[in-house]
């Protein structure tokens, strides 16, 4: 019986995946490492710091730590950039329409992201109202694919892992909630087609037909 769905954000809710892949593009063309897509889909859902671990680990250059952390705000002031920009328009339609289907059928909705933007985000595409909890990167301590987020999700709606589902589009988010004991839905990025998954959706509306 399924009492919750928990939302990743960024390339589940909204397009913001994009966003990430341009800003850290940014940098690593002042870089001169080599970044394509495929690239940023093996990292997709791990923590900003853990993502630029990974994208300077493509170059042979050392790095030390005040220069990574200067590297994360850079990319994560380019990111923000294009977040101030965002507003409710960037919500697809479909995405709107299994919010409500699911609220609807009396399913508790949350909201799972490694992001410390989440709720700028969630705010600026008036989303934050259709979710009964919201865990970010903020309240955890250690990133996807850790499940201690999902399992933050889970405490503040009050539900047993085992009776959320949890919707990803990365690989790491996908290990997640396995880990923690959540049902894991696979929606495009590198989750479509991974075997850990329990079930795969193309378009978040086919939740319906699984709750
Ligand atoms: C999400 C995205 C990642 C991003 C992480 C941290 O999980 O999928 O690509 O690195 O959040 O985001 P932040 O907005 O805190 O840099
Ligand atoms: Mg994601």
């Amino acid at each position: 019986m399924k009492k919750a769905v928990i939302f990743d954000l960024d390339g589940v809710l909204v397009h913001t995946d994009r966003y990430h892949y341009n800003a850290w593009r940014i940098l690593t063309d002042k870089l001169g490492i080599d970044f394509p897509q495929e690239r940023y889909d093996g990292i997709r859902g791990l923590s900003r710091m853990d993502s630029l671990e990974r994208i300077l680990a493509f170059s042979p250059r050392q790095f030390t730590r005040e220069e990574k952390e200067a590297l994360a705000a850079e990319k994560n002031e380019a990111y923000l950039q294009r977040v101030e920009q965002m507003g409710p328009e960037e919500v697809d339609g479909d995405v709107r329409a299994a919010l409500r289907g699911l609220r609807e059928k009396g399913l508790l909705l949350a909201v799972g992201s490694s992001s410390k933007n989440a709720k700028r985000i969630l705010a600026r595409t008036e989303l934050t109202a259709c979710f009964d909890a919201i865990a970010d990167g903020s309240m955890v301590t250690r990133a996807k694919p850790d499940p201690e987020v999902f399992l933050k999700a889970a405490e503040l709606l009050r539900v047993a892992p085992a009776q959320a589902l949890v919707v990803e589009d990365a690989a790491a988010g996908l290990r997640a909630a396995k880990a923690g004991g959540l049902q894991a839905v696979a929606f495009g990025g590198d989750a479509a087609g991974n075997p850990l998954a329990d079930y795969e959706v193309t378009r978040l509306t086919a939740l319906l037909e699984l709750v």
